[in-house]
């Protein structure tokens, strides 16, 4: 296991089209135990394989609560159908350290996707559940939350993004 680097807009590889698994190996696992020590560290409740620099398939997710048991679910090759309903959540994304925007998105969705042992599964989610796989799920296609605001959201994003840039400057 090893924590991987995350990286951040605007580095072009956030907007690559990330490739099928072919087949979930060792090596997909390993990636998967990478990515999940990863999330857990930065902390955030997603990531996807695109946001550590590997161009394939792969999200994972933990909506668990501070105080409640982790709950990792890990989604290879998703699928997302039967979007239904719209709901607005404020959305953060490790890949913009700092920043957090209102985002509309579908308020449930159903997911098919491989599990770690290559077995397929499918469930359908709602509340912030479904915020995540659609969130992750952009990941995979180089869609990134900065795509889904007004005008008025992203210069507002642009200023707190360079802020950011600039207090890391100083401070390290
Ligand atoms: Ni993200």
């Amino acid at each position: 296991m090893a924590i991987l680097e995350i990286l951040e807009y605007p580095d072009p590889r956030l907007r690559e089209v990330a490739r099928p698994v072919g087949e979930v190996t060792e090596e997909i696992r390993s990636l998967v135990e990478s990515m999940a020590e990863t999330m857990y560290d930065a902390p955030g409740v997603g990531l996807a394989a695109t946001q550590v620099g590997i161009s394939q398939r792969i999200f994972i997710i933990d909506i668990a609560g501070e105080d409640e048991p982790s709950d990792l679910k890990v989604f290879i090759n998703p699928e997302l159908f039967d979007a239904d309903g719209v709901q607005v959540y404020k959305e953060g994304c490790l890949s913009f350290p700092g920043a957090t925007e209102d985002i509309k998105r579908a308020e449930r969705i159903k997911v098919r996707a491989l599990d770690l042992q290559g077995t397929a599964f499918e469930f359908e989610a709602d509340g912030l559940m479904a915020v995540a796989l659609q969130h992750e799920n952009d990941h995979l296609n180089g869609i990134l939350m900065i795509d889904k605001l007004n005008a008025f959201q992203r210069r507002k994003m642009g200023r707190k993004l360079a802020k950011a840039r600039s207090e890391d400057a100083t401070t390290s």
